[in-house]
């Protein structure tokens, strides 16, 4: 492998020198969440971490959290319509995911702005809240 940049953000590595394209290249200044990845348990814009940074830290990409096959919060997006032209759908996952480990049972203003930092511009919400929901009365059992 080619020697690395100093300036390179983990985006970059993920994508282009590991190869794992789940997390989205889109805005690259942390405003759309779709490049979204948890740097030792704390969700972030890939974007903004400087990969020399992140030398030693845990990381988890919407690749890591498939154990075998599609998550809950996948396959209820998938079940529940949330995913048109899916670029947003990795940085959704991500973070719906984040928060429901953080808080099981969050209320409706916590979940909005768990994935505020996320831009759909395809379903207006409906869709990725619907899903969001779904996994949470499954996972509770409702
Ligand atoms: Fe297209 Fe969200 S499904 S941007």
């Amino acid at each position: 492998m080619e020697s690395g940049w100093l300036g390179e953000n983990l985006l970059w590595v993920l994508r282009e020198r590991l190869q794992l394209s789940g997390s989205k290249n889109a805005c690259e200044q942390g405003e759309c969440g779709s490049c979204s990845v948890l740097v030792d348990g704390e969700l972030v814009c890939s974007c903004l971490v400087l990969a020399g940074s992140a030398v030693g830290s845990e990381i988890t990409t919407v690749e890591g959290l498939d154990d075998g096959g599609l998550t809950d919060v996948q396959e209820a997006f998938l079940a529940e319509g949330a995913v048109q032209c899916g670029f947003c759908t990795p940085g959704l996952v991500m973070a719906v995911h984040d928060l429901l480990e953080r808080d099981p049972t969050p209320d409706p203003l916590t979940l909005r702005e768990a994935i505020s930092g996320n831009l759909c511009r395809c379903t207006g919400y409906g869709r990725i809240f619907a899903a969001a929901e779904a996994t949470i009365r499954a996972r509770s059992g409702d």
